[in-house]
C-alpha cells in the first residue's frame, strides 16, 4: 500500500469503522482512487450517492488536490507535486528494493520448470517454458515468496531406449565428437528415419525398456554413459540461459514408488478397478469426459503416476504451500487429471496448483518439429541471436576490444531472446523472430537495455557522481508528470504480473517507460540546466534507471551499463 492509500483510509478512518475499498478508476477523468459507498450506505441507511456527498464534502488533505463524489463513489485526485515527491523518494530509499512486496507472505513455492526427456538436446519450446520458469521465480520472489526452482527429469522410458539402441546399432562405441546432448539426439534422429523402413525396430525397443526395468546390467550402463551425455550438454545451455535450479528430480528414482500410491488409494477406496483390470481415478463423476488409468493391469506406470507420487514428494520435502508448473499447452488436460487427483487423494487443494500452460513457438520459416530432425536447437538458436546481435554491435561501435564486443553482444542477443519471448502473452502460440529481436528499435529487449544505457552516460558525460537531496519537486512539468505517475505503477504491475502469471506485463511496462523517456529526453536538457532543475531531472532519470534495471532482472535479463 502506498502513501496515497494509507491517507485515505486514515481519513475515512474518522468516518467510518467499515472496512473500506479503494479502487483505482478505470477513466482518469474519475482521479486516482476511488472509494465505493454501497457498504456505507447499509450501515447508514442512505442512498450511497448521497452519502458519498456528504462525505467527500468533509474530507482534505494536502495529498490530494481535490476529493468529490461521483454517484456512488468517493473520487480522489492526488496532488501531482505530492506524487512527485512520494515517488521519488520511495524510490531513493529503497533503490532495487523498489516494487518489493511481502504479498507472499513467505508462502513457499515450488515452481517446475524445463522438465526435459533425455534423448535429445534441449529446443525453442524448451527456451520459451525456461524464460517463463525462471521469470516468474523472480516474480515470485520480488512479491515475497520463498520459491524452490524445481525441474523433473524424464530419464527412462522407451523414448530413451531408441536412442540407446540406435547408438549400440551404428555408434559404434564412438564418444562424442560435439556438443554431447546433441549426440545423443542424433541417434535419437537416426532411430526415426531407420524405423520407417524397418518396423522391427520399434518391438526392440520395447524389449530394451523390458531389459531396463528388469535391471540388466548392461542396458543400466549404457543408459548411464548416455544420460550423463545429455545432462553435460544441458548445463552448458543452460549456463548459457542463467537457469540453475534448487531441485532435479529423476524419474528413474521415483516411477517404482508411484505404484504404491496407486494401489494404496485403491486400498482406501478412493481409486477403482475397471473391467479390464486396470487401476483408474474415478473422473467421470467429476464431469471429466473418462475416468484416468493410473495403473495398468500389468503393474506398468503411465506418464500421470509418476506426477502423483511427485507432486506428493514435493509438498513433503520442502513443506510447500503451493506448487506451479510450466508445461506447454498440450497437457492442460492432463494437469486438470491430476490437480483433481491430488485433491481426491488429499495431497493439497486444487487452488494450491497451478499450471502455467504456454503456447507453441514457431520461427518465421515454419514450424519445428523434432522427429525428422529439423527442430529449432535452443544452443543453435543462441549462437545466431548472439551473432546477430554482434552485426548490430559492430556497426555501432567502432571503437571496441575484441572482449567487449563479446561481452556485450552475449548481453544483448540473450536479453533480446529472452525480451521477445515474454512480451508475449504466455498462454498463446508466438513467432520468434530472431532479426527483429535484436533490433534496437521497436518492442525490443535492446530497446529497453539502450534506454538504461543511455541514462548512464548521461550521469557519466556530467561527471554526476553524487545527488543533492533536496528536489524542487513544483520543478516538473506535466511531461515529467506523467513519467513519475508512470513510475508509481511498478509496484501493481508487478503484483498483477504475480497475481495473473504474467511476465509479460513487465515487458509492456518496460517498452512504455522506455518509450516515456526517450520523448522526454528528446525533448528536455538535462545537464546544461540550471543547478536546480538539473538536480530535480537527474533524480528523475536515476529512478527510471532504478525501475528499468530491475524490470529487467524480473525478466532474467542484465541491463547493460553502456551500449
Ligand atoms: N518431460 C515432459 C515432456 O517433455 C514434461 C514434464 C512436465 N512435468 C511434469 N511434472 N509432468 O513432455
Amino acid at each position: 500500500m502506498d502513501a496515497f492509500e494509507n491517507e485515505i483510509r486514515k481519513l475515512l478512518k474518522k468516518e467510518t469503522d467499515i472496512e473500506i475499498q479503494i479502487e483505482v478508476p478505470k477513466n482518469e477523468s474519475l482521479g486516482d482512487y476511488a472509494v465505493p459507498c454501497f457498504e456505507f450506505s447499509k450501515q447508514l441507511k442512505k442512498s450511497p450517492s448521497v452519502i458519498a456527498t456528504e462525505i467527500s464534502e468533509k474530507l482534505s488533505s494536502e495529498l490530494f488536490e481535490k476529493i468529490i463524489p461521483t454517484g456512488p463513489y468517493i473520487n480522489f485526485f492526488i496532488n501531482p507535486e505530492k506524487l512527485s515527491e512520494e515517488t521519488l523518494k520511495k524510490i531513493e530509499k529503497e533503490k532495487e528494493e523498489y516494487g518489493k512486496s511481502s504479498e507472499g507472505k513467505h508462502q513457499k513455492i515450488m515452481i517446475e520448470f524445463s522438465s526435459p526427456n533425455t534423448n535429445k538436446p534441449l529446443h525453442l519450446g524448451h527456451v520459451r517454458n525456461m524464460l517463463i520458469g525462471e521469470s516468474l521465480s523472480r516474480i515470485y520472489e520480488k512479491t515475497g515468496h520463498e520459491v524452490v526452482r524445481g525441474c523433473l527429469v524424464n530419464d527412462r522410458g522407451v523414448h530413451i531406449c531408441k536412442s540407446m539402441l540406435a547408438y549400440r546399432r551404428w555408434g559404434h562405441h564412438k564418444l562424442p565428437d560435439k556438443k554431447s546432448d546433441h549426440f545423443v539426439g542424433d541417434f535419437y534422429v537416426k532411430f526415426a528415419k531407420e524405423v520407417k523402413e524397418d518396423e522391427s525396430l520399434d518391438v526392440k525397443a520395447q524389449d530394451m525398456l523390458r531389459l531396463w526395468e528388469a535391471g540388466d546390467k548392461e542396458t543400466h550402463e549404457l543408459w548411464k554413459k548416455m544420460n550423463d551425455w545429455v545432462y553435460e550438454g544441458f548445463d552448458e545451455t543452460y549456463k548459457s540461459l542463467g537457469i540453475k535450479f534448487d531441485k532435479i528430480y529423476y524419474e528413474s528414482k521415483i516411477y517404482e514408488k508411484a505404484k504404491e500410491i496407486a494401489v494404496e488409494s485403491l486400498k482406501e477406496g478412493i481409486f477403482e478397478n475397471d473391467d479390464k483390470g486396470n487401476i483408474i481415478a474415478p473422473l467421470k463423476k467429476y464431469g471429466f469426459g473418462e475416468d484416468k488409468v493410473v495403473l495398468r493391469k500389468d503393474g506398468t506406470t503411465v506418464y500421470i503416476t509418476q506426477d502423483i507420487y511427485l507432486a506428493k514428494k514435493k509438498f513433503e520435502d520442502y513443506k510447500l504451500d503451493k506448487s506451479f508448473y510450466v508445461v506447454g499447452s498440450e497437457q492442460n488436460l492432463h494437469f486438470q487429471q491430476l490437480f483433481k487427483i491430488l485433491e481426491m487423494i488429499k495431497i493439497t487443494k486444487i487452488e494450491n496448483l497451478k499450471h502455467v500452460s504456454y503456447g507453441m513457438v514457431n520461427l518465421p520459416e515454419g514450424k519445428m518439429k523434432s522427429r525428422e530432425g529439423t527442430v529449432v536447437d535452443a544452443d543453435d538458436l543462441v549462437f545466431e541471436v548472439v551473432s546477430l546481435a554482434k552485426e548490430e554491435v559492430n556497426q555501432r561501435y567502432n571503437d571496441l576490444s575484441e572482449k567487449e564486443i563479446e561481452e556485450r553482444s552475449r548481453k544483448i542477443g540473450i536479453g533480446a531472446i529472452k525480451f521477445f519471448i515474454l512480451k508475449m502473452d504466455a498462454s498463446k502460440d508466438m513467432v520468434y523472430n530472431p532479426k527483429e529481436s535484436v533490433s534496437f528499435d521497436g518492442e525490443t529487449g535492446p530497446y529497453v537495455q539502450y534506454a538504461y544505457a543511455r541514462i548512464n552516460s548521461i550521469f557519466e558525460k556530467g561527471d554526476v557522481k553524487k545527488l543533492h537531496h533536496k528536489i524542487d519537486y513544483s520543478l516538473y512539468d506535466d511531461k515529467e508528470k506523467q513519467v513519475i505517475k508512470k513510475i508509481k505503477e511498478y509496484p501493481n504491475i508487478v503484483s498483477s504480473s504475480m497475481k495473473q502469471f504474467k511476465p509479460s506485463l513487465v515487458a509492456r511496462y518496460l517498452l512504455d517507460l522506455s518509450q516515456m523517456f526517450n520523448e522526454y529526453y528528446h525533448s528536455h536538457q538535462i545537464l546544461k540546466e540550471s543547478e536546480e532543475l538539473k538536480n530535480a531531472r537527474l533524480h528523475l532519470l536515476d529512478a527510471i534507471r532504478i525501475v528499468i534495471k530491475d524490470g529487467l532482472n524480473l525478466l532474467g535479463i542484465d541491463a547493460v551499463e553502456r551500449m
